[in-house]
């Protein structure tokens, strides 16, 4: 029997990539060649959404139905992406959201897009799900940004575990790493997942903890209600608490409804991630970027707005800012990357996805990130 694993092509995985082709020149272009690199089954795994995908494409759809509007004659001498968020300064207004197993896609994972991110001064968010443990992707980041003299913020996403004792401990080593926030994802802690993850990749961080189920049992008397997994799943009562553990900022991620980002910061919540999970939770929800306008509303003017879901190009970036983000996130594009080449790959990606922000800015006569006015998009 054959045991090299397949792409989706039905060829042998191709090993990553050593250099950049110079026919990579856009994200679409990392997504295109991934197809090659990843094994048949992790490929639809990162790529799938919820049910029929309805919401997957919603997102992208609302970035492509706005248009912008160029102005020209600007005064762009002293043009920067620079702002300050949360007490620390974002080089540009670009993280890299949590993203499970990132040794699916490449064999050294989370740690090469530590270094990419590092590399390229941008906030890079790790997952409760790591497949390396929190403590080494801290270590080396901090060790990329020592040898490099560049640094980003490096973030903790929390999944709630299935007790408080668990999930304190996760936030008492993300403190000790050095992680400089908590974002609490409240969005995901139930959804149709089935990908068996293949023999060596694991929830590091996770050993020792009893392991949650996260999808409903098809052959249980109870399908959701009335199991542990509705039980367990993120309340109100557990962001009081949370925020009561730590000092670190909170981040709210998996918000989509104006009241819901307005209680949570009212509960102590320093900043909210408008997100749909990149279409891979309820199918047939709304975007984020459709919802950005009406949560920034809602919400006390100093209290950062993330957006993230569809995100896949510099305008994109442009447009989510206009409605109100003050940070935007890439989820699937680092996978595609860290597949394709590694972390020369996430590197790369973000110095495409940086370049096409600068042009947009340029060319709609945005010298900052406040010059990003509504007005420049035409629907
Ligand atoms: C995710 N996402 C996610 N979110 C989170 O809070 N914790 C996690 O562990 C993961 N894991 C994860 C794995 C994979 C394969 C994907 C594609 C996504 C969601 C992620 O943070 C982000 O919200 C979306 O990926 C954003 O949408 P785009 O950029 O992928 O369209």
């Amino acid at each position: 029997m054959n045991s090299t694993p397949l792409n989706t092509l039905g060829m042998p995985v191709q090993p990553p990539l050593q250099s950049i082709p110079a026919s990579i020149t856009s994200l679409a272009d990392y997504v295109r060649l991934a197809r090659e690199h990843l094994e048949a089954g992790a490929w639809a795994h990162i790529e799938s959404g919820a049910d029929q995908y309805l919401t997957l494409a919603h997102n992208r759809a609302a970035f492509d139905q706005i248009r912008l509007c160029p102005q020209a004659l600007a005064d762009l001498s002293n043009a920067h992406t620079r702002q300050a968020l949360l007490s620390e300064q974002l080089q540009w207004p670009v993280l890299l959201a949590p993203v499970a197993y990132q040794q699916l896609a490449h064999p050294e994972g989370e740690l090469a897009t530590a270094r990419a991110a590092m590399a390229m001064r941008t906030g890079m968010v790790v997952s409760t799900l790591s497949s390396h443990s929190l403590e080494d992707i801290a270590q080396t980041a901090q060790t990329a940004s020592q040898e490099l003299g560049r640094s980003g913020p490096l973030w903790f996403q929390l999944y709630q575990q299935a007790t408080r004792e668990y999930t304190l401990q996760l936030v008492r080593r993300a403190e000790a790493a050095g992680y400089t926030a908590l974002m609490w994802t409240v969005d995901a802690h139930i959804k149709r997942s089935s990908y068996p993850l293949p023999p060596g990749v694991e929830a590091v961080n996770l050993r020792g903890m009893p392991q949650q189920r996260h999808s409903a049992d098809l052959m249980s008397e109870q399908i959701l209600f009335g199991t542990d997994l509705a039980r367990h799943a993120p309340s109100w009562d557990d962001l009081i608490w949370l925020r009561a553990q730590t000092r670190l900022p909170l981040i709210v991620k998996g918000v989509l409804s104006p009241q819901i980002a307005a209680r949570a910061v009212d509960l102590g919540a320093d900043a909210i991630v408008v997100s749909n999970h990149g279409g891979r939770v309820l199918d047939g929800a709304v975007s984020p970027l459709e919802m950005l306008p009406a949560i920034r509303a809602a919400l006390p003017e100093a209290v950062p707005v993330l957006m993230d879901s569809g995100v896949r190009q510099g305008t994109d970036v442009l447009k989510a800012i206009a409605l109100g983000a003050s940070a935007v996130m890439v989820g699937r594009p680092q996978m595609y990357a860290l597949a394709v080449a590694g972390m020369l790959g996430v590197a790369h990606m973000l110095y495409l996805l940086r370049a096409e922000l600068e042009l947009a800015m340029a060319q709609t006569g945005c010298a900052t990130l406040a010059d990003i006015q509504p007005q420049l998009l035409v629907r």
